[in-house]
């Protein structure tokens, strides 16, 4: 198979995990006899200081003409702290979102027995947890119209949804949801907002379709709560953009690790992959930013592409890393190593198709004790 991956490296920690990433799709392509070809584009704050703008023309067009884009991550603190900042980051980012029409965002979210001890849950709770968000991603607040007085005490944000946009969501996510557990819980604020009982009217309207699949209703504040309670009770969680925003951290945290959850957008145009993380300028140029987010991203990759046996094998070499204790420092702060070298163990197990005997002391002369 021959593809176009659009690579955007972004800032702080994204080229150096975005280059395990790219190193990974390499080691499965020569295994399984596969092409990738990558171009490498600007957004974000390395975009802003070149170019004076986070998303630059040749960026699009480069994500237009591929078949998949991968991304590091994007923000710097600079524009963070500055409220007064004409152009940021994070537009970027949004304006890609908007361009490529990526109106799916779908982050799942799994429980590692190995990481249970850094979960704030209590390890009970992290049984079976194994869940997938889709979250719409190019309309609602984020994208309606915004106005500001001039005296600039007070300003709105418009949230609008038509039937289309929560369709074109709702029917992957009702497949999804045939392939895995056969549950899907749409969350909203229908006791409040007029766009939560549209949601509702719609994904009622369809759920015949999908008869194998039962549907139910939270609202957000509850939901908020059972992802803490009992988030083993999830499968499919069907919600709005900044309801999904929101669940999604929270969700994120009970992994273990937020260095370890990569996500999808899927659309109109070329699907983008990146790991949920944020650009962690402490850690850039470090060499000790966790990878996995990123790798497994490019799993979400191989599956898109339709190749879920390479998918698998990824997943496999990262669940085996993790078994192991071959981890960053996020994870262990004692015994860690190099993000690169957990590139590189990922890389080795994908070549031979299994744990190669780990030379502990050749994985160990790369050990960080500098930090
Ligand atoms: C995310 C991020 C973005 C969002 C920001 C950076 C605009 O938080 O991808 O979840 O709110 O969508
Ligand atoms: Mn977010």
């Amino acid at each position: 198979m021959k593809k176009n991956i659009t690579v955007i490296e972004g800032d702080g920690i994204g080229p150096e995990v975005t280059a395990q990433a790219v190193k990974v799709l390499n080691a499965v392509a020569a295994r399984f006899g596969h092409a990738f070809h990558y171009r490498y584009a600007l957004m974000g704050a390395c975009a802003i200081d070149e170019t004076g703008t986070p998303l630059p023309g040749p960026t699009i067009e480069a994500c237009l003409e591929s078949d998949a884009v991968l991304v590091g991550a994007i923000g710097h603190p600079k524009y963070d702290n500055d409220p007064t900042a004409k152009v940021r980051p994070e537009q970027g980012l949004l304006k890609l979102r908007k361009t490529l029409g990526l109106y799916a965002n779908i982050r799942p979210v799994a429980a590692y027995p190995a990481l249970s001890h850094l979960s704030p849950l209590k390890a009970d709770r992290l049984e079976n947890v194994d869940f997938v968000i889709y979250r719409e991603l190019t309309g609602g607040i984020y994208f309606g119209k915004k106005t500001l007085n001039e005296a600039k005490t007070e300003a709105s944000d418009d949230c609008v949804y038509n039937r289309e946009e929560i369709e074109r969501i709702a029917r992957p996510a009702f497949r999804h949801a045939q392939k895995r557990r056969k549950k899907l819980t749409l969350v909203d604020k229908a006791n409040v907002l007029e766009t939560s009982r549209l949601w509702r009217k719609v994904v009622q309207d369809i759920a015949p379709e999908y008869p194998d699949v039962q549907v139910d209703f939270l609202f957000v504040d509850n939901a908020a709560m059972q992802i803490i309670l009992n988030p083993a009770q999830f499968d499919v969680i069907l919600t709005e953009n900044m309801f999904g925003d929101i669940i999604s951290d929270e969700a994120s945290v009970l992994s273990g690790s937020l260095g370890l959850l990569p996500s999808a957008s899927i659309g109109k145009s070329a699907a983008l992959f990146e790991p949920i993380h944020g650009s962690y300028p402490q850690a850039a140029g470090k060499d000790i930013a966790n990878p996995l987010g990123s790798i497994l991203s490019a799993a979400m990759l191989l599956d898109h592409f339709g190749l879920p046996e390479e998918a698998n094998v990824v997943r496999t070499a990262v669940n085996w890393t993790l078994a192991e204790g071959i981890v960053t420092r996020d994870i262990d702060q004692h015994h860690f190593h190099y993000t690169s070298t957990i590139g590189d163990v990922i890389c080795d197990y994908i070549q031979h198709n299994a744990p190669r005997p780990v030379n502990r002391k050749n994985i160990a002369a790369t050990s960080s004790t500098i930090i």
